[in-house]
């Protein structure tokens, strides 16, 4: 069987705990090898590997630290296809999203490597004569990064890669669904000749790992994308300690159609980004917002749509939607639809565990369709992460914007419609971190800033150069070259 350790200065090494948990195919139950399980001693091993690789990659000038980037760029290009396929395995989304999202990755390295030859500051005129004014970016020290399952390569580039051209080191645990590919990511990392010690990974649970990385005293800052449970809780204890913190959570996005769209076009976009990747991405809508007058042929153009979809292993290529991730997974988004019909939704489509043709061996639900819903109900509010959308009524533009951000997240949303006045009015109005005109709620591109509002994130956002933010401090330097003290606002006024 397959054994993975963890990565602590640059060496290969199992936990001392001598404890292995197992890794399983979501298509069938198969296990596809075990990973270590680390301790708080693990993570301090990391931490001191780290820190002491960091102060001299901080003195190493961004462009040459950038090299390194290139050329882990080129070996994530190289590799795309068998990164895709470890995805999928172990992960479930179908291998064509499965490419796509190695893409993010090879992008976001092309990107953020260009970024070591910019990553701009400020100069500004100073308000004293003979004075000279500017800010630069500095890094912040260790980053500690807690990522997901869902996009295991794509959000583990979109905060690893800021974080190393801009200076820092990086202690990262992924989630324990999804650690074969973060160990080739690391093996990348390893070949592309970046020092040792500034990547360390450390594989275990969120209980053990994750709470060891929030309490060290010598990470300054940890970045995070999951729950919002688990998020509301690293920013409390994050927050007792002062340290920064880049949270990334829920959401409950949705798709909004009024009667002037183009229905086809519309049933597209929210088959493709209610169930892409089994509903499990953050950005998945989980809600159609639509115009009375045009509800019942959206549906049945949805219905259409998702009568077509085959359900299977993601690796065979003619499968448009794979398993999800795990049992537990499935038990909720099965308990969301027993909750969606006792509020009174009506069920159009699926609405159970999907077990025909061999499907019972692994994590499937059916593509499912409730309407009739009221926003207010437990599913027209609260984050299933699953194949579920809901049909929600209304009346209007100024209606569906209410009921757009009525939910407590603000990630994604979008608006299906040809009038150039009310596009304006929902990107001015839709309280959310990204809106969409004329597509489905997801494809975010990773040079604008990925995040949400509310309940979604805590002001931060992975992606585009707003994620240097996250990862650099300011530092403002001024140079008098008057040869004598210069008293600012005194001497001048
Ligand atoms: C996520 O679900 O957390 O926009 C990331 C998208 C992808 C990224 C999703 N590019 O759907």
């Amino acid at each position: 069987m397959e054994r993975y350790v963890n990565y602590i200065n640059g060496e290969w090494v199992p936990s001392e705990s001598g404890e292995f948990i197992k890794n399983t195919n979501p298509v069938n139950g198969e296990v596809l090898g075990e990973v270590t399980s680390s301790t708080v001693k693990d993570v301090d091993r990391a931490v001191q590997a780290a820190k002491g690789a960091q102060k001299k990659w901080a003195l190493v000038p961004a462009p040459e630290r950038a090299d390194v980037l290139y050329d882990v760029a080129n070996l994530l290009k190289e590799r795309k296809e068998q990164l895709a396929q470890v995805l999928t395995k172990e992960m479930g989304k179908v291998i064509a999203e499965a490419r796509g999202e190695v893409q993010e990755a090879i992008d976001m390295a092309f990107y953020m490597a260009g970024e070591g030859r910019r990553m701009f500051g400020e100069t500004v005129p100073s308000e004293l004569r003979d004075k000279f004014a500017m800010s630069v970016r500095v890094p912040v020290g260790v980053a500690g990064l807690i990522t997901p399952w869902n996009f295991p390569i794509a959000i583990a580039s979109w905060k690893s890669l800021p974080a190393l051209v801009a200076g820092n080191a990086v202690v990262w645990k992924p989630a324990s669904e999804t650690p074969f590919l973060a160990a080739e990511f690391v093996k990348i990392y390893e070949e592309a000749g970046l020092p040792k010690g500034l990547v360390n990974l450390v594989y275990g649970s969120g209980s053990v790992v994750g709470n060891a990385i929030v309490e060290h005293p010598e990470i300054d800052l940890v970045s995070f994308t999951g729950s919002n449970e688990v998020g509301a809780k690293i920013n409390g204890r994050a927050g007792e300690l002062l340290k920064r913190t880049s949270l990334e959570m829920g959401g409950k996005n949705a798709v909004t159609v009024l009667e002037d769209a183009d229905l086809d076009l519309a049933a597209d976009g929210i088959v493709w980004s209610a169930f892409g990747t089994s509903g499990q991405r953050c950005t998945a809508c989980s809600r159609v917002i639509v115009q009375e007058s045009v509800k019942a042929a959206l549906e049945q153009k949805v219905l259409e749509k998702m009568k077509t979809l085959k359900l299977g292993d993601g690796l065979d290529e003619s499968v448009d939607v794979g398993p999800v991730i795990n049992r537990s997974a499935l038990e909720k988004i099965h308990e969301y639809v027993k909750i969606g019909k006792e509020e009174g939704a009506k069920l159009l489509a699926g609405g159970d565990i999907a077990t025909e043709n061999g499907l019972d061996k692994g994590n499937f639900y059916q593509p499912t369709l409730f309407t009739d819903v009221k926003s207010d109900m437990r599913i027209g509010q609260e984050e299933i992460f699953g194949p579920v959308v809901s049909f929600i009524p209304v009346k209007d533009l100024d209606e569906a914007i209410e009921v757009n951000n009525s939910v407590k997240f603000g990630l994604s949303s979008s608006i299906f419609t040809a009038d150039v006045n009310k596009v304006f009015r929902a990107m001015r109005d839709f309280d959310t971190g990204i809106v969409y005109v004329n597509a489905g709620t997801t494809g975010a591109e990773i040079h604008l800033p990925f995040g949400g509002t509310k309940g979604t994130g805590n002001g931060h956002r992975d992606s585009g150069v707003a994620s240097l933010d996250v990862f650099t401090e300011w530092k403002s330097v001024y140079v008098d070259y008057s040869g004598k003290i210069q008293r600012a606002q005194i001497d001048n006024y």
